[in-house]
């Protein structure tokens, strides 16, 4: 898979100076706008879980409002699991659980709907890029509170250098890792 990774990884479009003066972004979007890159992302994910996980019924994958939503429930289906949104405070009914973390500036809450979750159910959390880990941190957390077993957090990118993955419970894969210059 180290070709398409490559490939996928060369279709990103890198912005300066967005959405501040002396960031880089690095835009994912190309990815879903070609039906052949679309399925090569999904296909590499949903390689590497079959292989890594080979013996695990995969019962979940969680994706983080809103651009883990781009991507997540497609990789629910290719893996014939079910998908689960993690969303902003306020936006789902029934009975909700949810997490509080840092960002940039102030604090932000995340939720879950928490009923009708399998007990023990394994999980995969995914998101487009780990930079602090507050997110995905946050996620983790809300999946620990329904006593579902985390087997992975998995990205399209990493800002390794902030440290995100030691803040989560739970292994790390990244597909393209090590964005230096890059920033969310
Ligand atoms: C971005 C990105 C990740 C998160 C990573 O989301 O999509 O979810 O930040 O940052 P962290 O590791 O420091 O938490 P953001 O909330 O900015 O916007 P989005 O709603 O477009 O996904
Ligand atoms: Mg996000």
């Amino acid at each position: 898979d180290s070709e398409v990774i490559q490939e996928l990884k060369n279709s990103l479009n890198q912005y300066p100076n967005f959405p501040q003066e002396g960031i880089l972004f690095e835009d994912f979007l190309p990815i879903f706008r070609s039906p052949d890159l679309f399925n090569k992302l999904i296909q590499v994910f949903k390689n590497h879980i079959e292989k890594k996980f080979a013996s695990v019924k995969i019962d979940y994958v969680v994706g983080l409002e809103a651009r883990g939503f781009l991507f997540a429930p497609t990789l629910a289906l290719a893996l014939n699991a079910g998908f689960i949104p993690v969303r902003k405070q306020g936006k789902l009914p029934g009975k909700t659980v949810s997490a509080t973390f840092q960002k940039e500036y102030g604090e932000d809450v995340f939720e879950i709907q928490s009923e009708d979750i399998k007990t023990n159910a394994n999980v995969i959390i995914v998101d487009d890029i780990l930079a602090t880990g507050g997110s995905a941190g946050a996620a983790g957390n809300l999946f620990q509170k329904v006593n579902a077993n985390i087997l992975e957090f998995i990205f399209v990118m990493e800002l390794d250098f902030l440290k995100g993955r030691d803040k989560l419970p739970a292994p790390v894969y990244t597909l393209f890792g090590d964005q230096k210059e890059a920033l969310k």
